[in-house]
This record gives structure tokens, C-alpha cells and sequence, in this order.
């Protein structure tokens, strides 16, 4: 029985993301600052890399009919093409990595799955506000370096809550919202590894 999303008691789709994941982003961000990628252009370098290769995972993601009908103007968000840019601002090559994309165009998807990724990919947005002011310590705006950390042209909170309201509407059933739940852990898994390879 799926009474989860028609009980207003029950928490939403989102909440359970949140409540899923929060220790883990919380030590994620630890790591990261406590990296302090942010103190030098190549530790900025270091995380625009980390952010490429993480944004590569889930491009596949962007371009798929069932979540874009799921998240209406999700192929708008996809921020891999700015974070190349920022590299190529930064006068670096696109990272390589020995793995394939944790998802790929054309192969069967797992939507609740790949919405947990997309919750952690497009809730990073959140924080991005916060390293933008970091990023323009060093130089970088939104036109050079930091694309990728500039906000929707409605504000993040805004940009944000479109997308969370997509997610709540999705009216997934108990083991569907598990599998979503796991699929955001898999991604703060996967920033996290590459955190600790690439920034410590
Ligand atoms: C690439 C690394 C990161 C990922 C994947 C990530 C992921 C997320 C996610 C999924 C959310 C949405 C939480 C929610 O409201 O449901 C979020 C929010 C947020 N993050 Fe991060 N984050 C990252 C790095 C950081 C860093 C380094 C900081 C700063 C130290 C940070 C600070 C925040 C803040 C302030 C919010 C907003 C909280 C709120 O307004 O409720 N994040 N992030």
C-alpha cells in the first residue's frame, strides 16, 4: 500500500533524501574545506575536476525522457558543459578517469535510482552560493573559472525549490523511494572518493 505521499504527516520524497544523506554531506563538506581547495587556483583546478568527472557520471541522466518528464527543465540544468569551461578557463585538460560513467546514454535507468543522483547533483547548488564568494577570492566570476557556481537566473532558492517540487510529485511507492534514498548515498559516495583522490 502506498499511502506515503497522501499522508501530509509523512515525510515527502525530499525529506527522506535529506534525513538519508545529511551525515554524509556533512562530512563531505568537512573534507572539502578542510582541503581548502578554495586557498589557490590549482585547488580550484583540483575541484573543478572533481566536479567534472562527478557531473560526468550522471550526464546521461539530463538527457532521459522519463526523468525529464519527472523534472520538467531538467536538460536545462546540466552543468557539465560549464564546468569544462571552467576548465578550459583554467588552462587545463578534461580529467580522465579509469572508470566508465556511473550512467550512460542509452542504457536502461533505474528512475528513482538516478533521482537520488540528481538530488545530490542539483542540492549542491545550495553550496555552490557559498563557494562562489570563495571562487571570487581568487579571480573567478561567473564569466571566468566559476561558471558552474553561478546561480539560476531566478535565484537557487527558487531554481531549487522547482526541483524538489518535481521530486515530491514523483509519488514513488516504499521501495521505490528506498532505491532513490540508496541512489543520493551512491552519489555522495562517489564526490566523496573523489574528494579523497583528488583534494586531500
Ligand atoms: C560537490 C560537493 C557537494 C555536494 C554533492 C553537496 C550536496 C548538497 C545537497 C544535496 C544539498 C541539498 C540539501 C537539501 O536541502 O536537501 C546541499 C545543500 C547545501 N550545501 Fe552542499 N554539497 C557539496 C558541497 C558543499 C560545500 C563544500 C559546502 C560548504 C561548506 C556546502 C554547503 C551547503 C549548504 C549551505 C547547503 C544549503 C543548506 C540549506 O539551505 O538548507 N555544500 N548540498
Amino acid at each position: 500500500m502506498n499511502t506515503t505521499t497522501d499522508n501530509s504527516l509523512a515525510p515527502s520524497l525530499v525529506q527522506s533524501l535529506r534525513a538519508g544523506t545529511r551525515e554524509m554531506h556533512e562530512r563531505l563538506d568537512k573534507a572539502i574545506m578542510a582541503a581548502d581547495p578554495f586557498a589557490s587556483l590549482p585547488g580550484y583546478a583540483r575541484f573543478a575536476e572533481l566536479q567534472y568527472l562527478f557531473h560526468r557520471d550522471i550526464a546521461a541522466l539530463y538527457a532521459h525522457e522519463a526523468l525529464q518528464y519527472i523534472l520538467p527543465g531538467l536538460a536545462e540544468r546540466q552543468r557539465l558543459g560549464l564546468i569544462a569551461a571552467d576548465l578550459a578557463d583554467l588552462g587545463k585538460a578534461l580529467p580522465a578517469d579509469d572508470m566508465p560513467p556511473a550512467f550512460t546514454a542509452g542504457e536502461p535507468v533505474d528512475v528513482p535510482t538516478a533521482l537520488g543522483w540528481l538530488y545530490v547533483a542539483e542540492g549542491s547548488n545550495m553550496g555552490a552560493a557559498l563557494l562562489r564568494k570563495e571562487a571570487a577570492k581568487l579571480g573567478l566570476s561567473d564569466d571566468h573559472g566559476a561558471r558552474h557556481l553561478a546561480p539560476a537566473a531566478e535565484g537557487p532558492a527558487a531554481h531549487w525549490r522547482a526541483f524538489t517540487a518535481g521530486l515530491d510529485a514523483a509519488r514513488l511507492g516504499p521501495d521505490e523511494e528506498a532505491r532513490a534514498v540508496a541512489g543520493a548515498k551512491a552519489a555522495f559516495d562517489r564526490v566523496r572518493s573523489l574528494a579523497d583522490a583528488r583534494l586531500a
